[in-house]
């Protein structure tokens, strides 16, 4: 199905659900080559319940800072413009994945630890890479697979029928949802992202987080996303609705420049961000 398709498609069960205000705000300022700190800062402080999400986990032992932060301004100051907007969109994210009451044909909460520790596994490459944004990964890895939650919401049987050929006959996931949906996770994703305003390299980051190289931009961004996701299922934490690990090519290393010997250290790196990112679990 084409991308025109799959929009009609969505358009037919009623459009995709509509991202709060604020979240938008802060999208368009994230997007935003000009926008300034204090912008953004504004922008946050404006939403109580934002504010104190993001306080939270700026405070959380995942960031491990030696001192308490109580301002939105103070977080940006001490950990900047691009980790402070990453976290407004990972708690607004998250909050659909949480869903409370919202359970369809997969567990959202399985899904959001999956994002999570795909988000921690995504950063963990790309500490690796010299003058790159570990945020950027991190928060590509949380919404990589951000078009199950759509799907799940809107395709509820379609979806269930997928992982029943996921699980039981050993199909691959995209496989089986191109046969069964038409589409992707991925590309449905990417049409959300768009929708709703998300930085163009996290729109590309959903789109090919399956297929890294077909990315044409930010593909090292894209590249840590897939290697992420990769080895955080080979490591079994969280859980997917696509249990096989794939490949990851000679060249997504060679596009990040990452010797595979750095491997042991990414992965005791991953254990020990998972271990500390419980506050992220109950966003
Ligand atoms: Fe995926
Ligand atoms: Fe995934």
């Amino acid at each position: 199905m084409d991308e025109k398709n799959i929009k009609n498609l969505i358009k037919k069960t009623g459009g995709i659900p509509s991202l709060p205000e604020i979240i938008q705000k802060v999208n368009r300022t994230v997007s935003d080559d000009n926008a300034t700190a204090d912008q953004l800062g504004k922008i946050i402080e404006k939403d109580q319940a934002l504010t104190s999400k993001v306080l939270r986990l700026a405070n959380s032992s995942y960031y491990g800072l030696s001192r308490h932060v109580d301002s939105i301004s103070r977080a940006i100051t001490i950990l900047g413009f691009n980790s402070v907007s990453s976290m407004a969109l990972a708690v607004s994210v998250g909050g659909m994945f949480a869903g409370k009451g919202r359970e369809g044909s997969i567990a959202l909460t399985d899904l959001w630890e999956h994002s999570l520790a795909c988000g921690i596994g995504a950063k963990a490459v790309m500490d690796n890479v010299q003058n790159s944004s570990t945020d950027k990964a991190f928060l590509g890895g949380i919404l990589h697979d951000v078009g199950k939650v759509l799907i799940n919401m809107k395709f509820q049987q379609e979806q269930k029928a997928v992982i029943s050929s996921v699980c039981g006959g050993g199909i691959k996931l995209l496989d089986a949802e191109r046969q069964i949906l038409g589409f992707t996770h991925a590309e449905i994703g990417a049409i959300m992202g768009e929708l709703w305003n998300f930085p163009k390299d996290i729109v590309e980051t959903v789109r090919y987080h399956h297929r890294p190289l077909s990315a044409r931009i930010s593909r090292d961004t894209v590249c840590a996303v897939h290697m992420g996701n990769e080895i955080v299922k080979a490591m079994g934490l969280g859980k997917s609705t696509e249990p096989h690990v794939l490949p990851v090519m000679e060249e997504e290393w060679k596009c990040l420049e990452i010797k595979q010997a750095e491997l042991p250290k990414i992965i005791s790196a991953i254990h020990d961000e998972f271990n500390r990112a419980e506050e992220f679990m109950s966003l």
